[in-house]
């Protein structure tokens, strides 16, 4: 509502009425002191508040009438100044809806965002992907006892195999164990076949400290047993996982020997580091192993009490480590335990 271009004193008044009327209850109700700071603008404000164009009418109103007009005009003026400063006191006294003033440019705080360790992803991954499969997660202790470790997976007491895995004995006959293949003879024995498992956990060996060994690492064991399981099993099962897994990287099984498998094979997987050409983490070879496998050996089953005529399987145990130096291309396997955040903080998914 606009005032006339020649108002009355009674126009004047009427319209200085209503705008009194609506700025005392915009300041009143203001909620909080940006919107009492926006009544305080539309109403006193200085360059628009309504408020203005009832001074500038002054000089509009018949001689007679400015005195009163003018009275009237202060007593509002006065009536709105005050509940302003009312109302910015009683705010100000709850504190409600005090907003600081804000700086949308002040860097945020950094905020600590916990991750899982690398290798940790890459074993969750893989045990997806077999998941998909058919197989179940088994675990075992990490203290072990020797006959678990060594006797039941056809170990002859004085191997030479056993001189790799010699580690710290915690008893006589416990000790750290130095593969997860003991979680197999553990299953056996406890479940009936048809058996599909994948087993992750640490093993302990005493291996040197260099850029693809550690004395303690991860490892996943993988075990199928069942009536008429055959190498063709275990060589089409890895091979899709390779595939899953890499992609398009070529793979190769090598001949091995394991004393729990026979026969046995070693799966190597194009090294992604160097696409093949030969670099220090594949030692120059171009290849990565990844993992050893084999038919798992009649005297093994027998140890778990299985009947090695009815039933046959494979099994692998891989490093999911060496595997995620391949996914994540680092060159050296001691930064997985630095626990350097610069470096962990680069592999996030
Ligand atoms: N236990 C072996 C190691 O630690 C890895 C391994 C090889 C596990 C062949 C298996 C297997 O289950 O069939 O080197």
């Amino acid at each position: 509502m606009r005032l006339p271009d020649q108002p009355s004193l009674r126009d004047y008044t009427d319209h200085l009425a209503g705008m009194a009327a609506d700025g005392l209850a915009a300041i009143g109700d203001a909620p909080d002191l940006d919107a009492l700071e926006a009544a305080r603008v539309a109403f006193l404000g200085d360059r628009r508040g309504e408020i203005l164009e009832f001074q500038r009418a002054l000089g509009l109103l018949a001689r007679d009438d400015k005195p009163e007009a003018g009275k009237r005009f202060n007593t509002v003026k006065r009536q709105l100044e005050q509940a302003l400063a009312e109302r910015h006191a009683e705010l100000g006294r709850a504190g409600a809806g005090y907003h600081p003033p804000l700086d949308r440019t002040m860097p945020a705080r950094p905020q600590w965002r916990g991750a899982k360790h690398p290798v940790t992803l890459v074993i969750e991954e893989i045990a997806a992907i077999f998941r998909e499969l058919g197989f179940t997660i088994a675990l075992g202790p990490e203290a072990e006892r020797e006959w678990y470790n060594f006797t039941s997976l056809n170990f002859p007491a004085d191997h030479p195999a056993m001189d790799m895995h010699d580690t710290l004995y915690v008893q006589d006959d416990v000790l750290l164990r130095t593969h997860t293949s003991p979680v197999q003879v553990r299953t056996l024995q406890r479940y009936a076949p048809p058996i599909r498992i994948l087993a992750p956990g640490n093993v302990y060996r005493r291996d040197f400290f260099d850029a693809s060994h550690a004395p303690m690492f991860a490892q996943i064991e993988g075990l199928c047993v069942d009536e008429g399981v055959s190498f063709v099993d275990l060589k089409a099962t890895l091979g899709h996982f390779a595939q899953r897994f890499f992609g398009s990287a070529r793979a190769r099984f090598r001949p091995s020997f394991f004393p729990f498998t026979e026969p046995s094979a070693e799966m190597d997987i194009e090294c992604q580091l160097c696409q093949g050409a030969g670099c220090a983490a594949c030692k120059g070879t171009g290849w990565m192993e990844i993992l050893g496998s084999g038919m798992v050996h009649p005297a093994v089953l027998e140890a778990a009490g299985i009947d090695s005529e009815k039933y046959t399987g494979w099994a692998f145990g891989m490093g999911p480590a060496r595997i995620a130096q391949q996914r994540y291309g680092v060159g050296d396997i001691r930064v997985f335990y630095d626990s350097d955040v610069r470096f962990l903080e680069q592999i996030t998914e």
